[in-house]
């Protein structure tokens, strides 16, 4: 891999900097202090949500048109859709469904989701977008709009998915797409990628097809993103066993294949019947060689991406980069499964080295979190390393590469917290505390989930928002505070319960399953949503999903966008000046009932990539 040539060098010196800031704010465990009441009394603090100085937009209504909602003064335009050719003669989206795979490779891929941008370093006008395009609607990929029927239909999904990096410019204060730039790049489905780290070549990785286990096809299911302070990008693969099943409808698989996901009918993907390497009768093996962390130079449009193993297998969310205070690199990481865990990597080396495998040596953890009063707690980080608490060949854990390959097992063996579905995880540019959607979980209180801790409410439809501050503010500290910083909830639907959210939820910005995240530099979080749009029932007054902004230190929380009909809002990313905010609409029209963006008659509708301006040119939320 090249690097550091072209991008702008100030990642490494910010991320030097957050440790040296610490924490300015009221504290992690100060300042919000808002909990499940389940008294209305609590709810008299927004008396004192009026006037956050780090937002200067009014919160908008929620709203159920197939339309996106922004505050007055703000605009959104396209930025790239579904289909649009990366190249100046590549060929046109195909809105009847007919276009074909190898058309597919050369366009934007399907649902975007998590993206980073990375601007040059000698240009202030030009910037790459990496953003992931998570999977496909087949409803719209295809003119029959069911599951695949041939090998050239899953080749044209697995072109689909995976990663599309494109060169953005500015013109008059609006960045646009860069059709034909060299760097215009996609990786996908059937692309070559590397394994490196511990599993690297492990028997578990060999199939046939690659009897060394050093080469896979394809990346696919790339949910969200992260960004590394040496200026390469972090995608992440989710729900990868979805796209698995066998010919054999009775194969019996081992507990380490079910505990990922295995099943002989995949989940409505159905490559397995037309693409051998997705039936785990013929290729088990195949299986293991996904649900990994994938690292990426955006700038080296030749390079092979390439499989981290050291930061462990399962249905990888995001990937928030931090570091602890004496330069080592830390990954966080959630695997969004009802029940599963929080993860954190930390490198061996430090980030000054230049090291450009710095993620193929260090350390993984999985977070276990104590119970407190009031929603609040400490938590520690359990090591998983082979050979030290049990994570050895008496308990099936022959090596590292098989504490890594079946992370979540070695987890299981050291008494982790299960959680209530981990999504994104964000890191404070201010104060370093880090933040985590834990998105929602009908599943607790069943299935030997308690409830309690970071997890408060059974059956838990609407979802929270977990922080936690390491000890010494050094994210490489074994022990951590924790508190809740949301807890959503409909107050109108359940006032006075539990499921009213805590103090920081009103009618007026209420929402459900919190995803995405992010932060801008002045330190305003985004929360973006990923949950259910019915309008009904519990979920009466939210409308579509939606886009808010808080203030970490008041904890006020403020609607910023609603998206169209059916989307999901996520992926979002800041211009360097913070005067354009990119935002991934995704999905729009899911399950019909959309035309968004272009609303042509009888148009399909389009996942895109959206950019957000003020009328007046402003800082975005200020
Ligand atoms: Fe791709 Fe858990 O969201
Ligand atoms: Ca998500
Ligand atoms: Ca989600």
């Amino acid at each position: 891999m090249h690097l550091l040539q072209d991008q702008e060098p100030t990642d490494l010196e910010r991320l030097t900097g957050l440790a040296r800031r610490g924490f300015l704010g009221a504290g992690a465990l100060g300042g919000a202090a808002l909990f499940l009441g389940g008294s209305l009394l609590s709810r008299s603090v927004n008396a004192a949500f009026s006037s956050s100085p780090l937002m200067g937009f009014a919160g908008i209504p929620a709203a159920t048109a197939d339309s996106l909602s922004l505050p007055p003064g703000y605009r959104a335009s396209v930025l790239i859709s579904w289909g649009q050719p990366l190249h100046a003669d590549g060929p046109a989206f195909d809105a009847s469904g007919h276009g074909s795979a190898t058309d597919q490779e050369q366009q934007f891929g399907d649902n975007n989701d998590g993206m980073s941008l990375f601007p040059f370093k000698d240009d202030p006008d030009r910037a790459l977008l990496a953003i992931n395009n998570e999977y496909t609607n087949y409803r719209y990929l295809y003119a029959h709009g069911g599951r695949p029927q041939s090998p050239e239909e899953v080749r044209k999904a697995l072109a689909s998915e995976g990663v599309s990096v494109i060169e953005v410019s500015r013109h008059n204060g609006h960045w646009q797409f860069v059709q034909g730039s060299p760097y215009n790049r996609r990786i996908h489905g059937n692309s070559p990628i590397t394994f490196s780290g511990p599993a690297a070549g492990d028997a578990l990785l060999r199939t046939a097809a690659d009897p060394e286990g050093h080469h896979v096809l394809g990346t696919f299911q790339n949910c969200a993103n992260g960004k590394t302070p040496w200026g390469t990008y972090l995608t992440c693969e989710e729900n990868f066993s979805d796209c698995f099943g066998s010919s054999n409808a009775s194969q019996a698989f081992n507990a380490a294949q079910k505990r990922y996901g295995a099943s002989a009918t995949s989940k409505e993907v159905d490559w397995h019947p037309h693409d051998l390497r997705f039936d785990m009768a013929h290729n088990p093996n195949e299986f293991n060689r996904h649900g990994w962390i994938v690292e990426i130079d955006p700038f080296d449009p030749t390079s092979t991406p390439v499989k981290r193993t050291a930061l462990g297998r399962f249905k990888h969310e995001n990937a928030a980069l931090a570091q602890t205070t004496d330069g080592r690199a830390v990954v966080y990481m959630g695997d969004d499964e009802r029940g599963e865990f929080i993860y954190r990597f930390v490198s061996r080396d430090r980030i000054a080295s230049g090291q450009r495998d710095l993620l193929d040596h260090g350390t993984l953890y999985v977070a276990r979190f104590e119970p407190g009063p009031e929603h609040k707690g400490s938590g520690q980080w359990l090591e998983l390393s082979h050979g030290q608490h049990g994570l050895d060949a008496g308990n099936g854990f022959a090596s590292q590469a098989d504490v890594l390959i079946h992370a979540r097992v070695a987890a299981s063996h050291r008494q982790a917290t299960r959680m209530d579905r981990p999504e994104w995880i964000v890191v404070s540019p201010l104060d370093g505390q880090v933040y985590c959607t834990l998105t929602n979980n009908t599943k607790r209180g069943e299935d030997g989930q308690p409830v309690g801790g970071p997890n408060p409410r059974a059956k838990n439809v609407y979802g929270q928002i977990l922080r936690w501050r390491p000890a010494g503010d050094d994210h490489g500290a074994v022990n951590f505070e924790w508190d809740l910083f949301a807890v959503a909830g409909n107050p109108a639907a359940h006032p006075g319960k539990p499921e009213a959210g805590s103090a920081n939820i009103t009618p007026r910005n209420m929402f459900n399953s919190p995803d995405g995240l992010g932060f801008d530099d002045a330190g305003r979080l985004w929360i973006l949503t990923d949950g259910d749009v019915s309008n009904q029932g519990d979920f009466a007054g939210m409308g579509n999903n939606q886009m808010l902004c808080a203030d970490p230190d008041s904890g006020e929380i403020r609607r910023f966008m609603v998206g169209p009909v059916g989307c999901e809002v996520t992926g979002i990313s800041f211009a360097p000046d913070q005067r354009t905010l990119f935002v991934g609409i995704q999905h729009p029209g899911e399950n019909g009932g959309s035309t968004f963006p272009e609303h042509l008659p009888g148009g399909k509708p389009r996942s895109s990539v959206m950019a957000i301006t003020r009328d007046d040119g402003g800082v975005i939320g200020a």
